[in-house]
């Protein structure tokens, strides 16, 4: 695959199959993807992942955070609408830290922002999706305690990661000629 194909065939992938995707996966991704630019060579990310067989913590997690009163839930209703967090494989939360000047924070979060589309490419190659994802309960008290989030640092990304069966149609962009203009003309 050419970068060119992968940039413009990947999609982001909701749907997953279920199928575990491995730590040792995850970590090369990561390693791989962190080759992304990044002024001053801050490095400005850290993770929290899950991966492997039991990851019935993070589901736990998840659970109580987006479904508070999931005691008064029907068992199969609450496993049924658990399964956007049950069947992808791995999770990579993405932790950057928020520098005080403006410059600096927002130059990490890109740097971050470049890592994580590395991540998507790479997997891409191998036949893993993902989808980068900004629930509200990532700046949660409750959820930063559980991933031992720092002041100073903040969630970016809940990247989903996993294997899947049905390739969703590519949302269209607009055209070029939309989007750029020449200077002068
Ligand atoms: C910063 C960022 C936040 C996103 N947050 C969500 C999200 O919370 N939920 C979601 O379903 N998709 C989320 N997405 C994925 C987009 O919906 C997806 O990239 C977009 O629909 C284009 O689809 P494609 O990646 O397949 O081309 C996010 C993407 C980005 C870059």
């Amino acid at each position: 695959m050419s970068i060119r194909q992968t940039i413009i065939e990947r999609r982001s992938i909701k749907q997953f199959n279920g199928k575990k995707v491995e730590k040792e996966t995850v970590l090369r991704l990561i390693e791989d993807a962190a080759w992304a630019p990044n002024h001053g060579n801050r490095e400005p990310w850290r993770f929290v992942i899950t991966a492997g067989e039991d990851q019935s913590a993070v589901h736990t997690l998840l659970r109580d955070l987006v479904f508070p009163n999931w005691q008064t839930e029907e068992p199969d209703a609450l496993a049924k609408k658990m399964e956007k967090f049950t069947l992808p494989g791995a999770y990579a939360f993405v932790i950057v830290p928020e520098d005080a000047r403006q410059k600096e924070r927002l130059e990490d979060y890109a740097a971050a922002s470049m890592l994580i589309q590395n991540m998507q490419l790479l997997g891409w190659e191998d036949g893993i999706g993902m989808c980068w994802k900004t629930p509200g309960f990532l700046d949660n008290p409750k959820f930063r305690t559980a991933l031992n989030v720092q002041n100073g640092e903040r969630v970016i990304a809940m990247v989903q990661i996993g294997y899947f069966d049905q390739m969703p149609p590519a949302k269209p962009r607009k055209d070029v000629a939309q989007i750029v203009s020449v200077f002068g003309e």
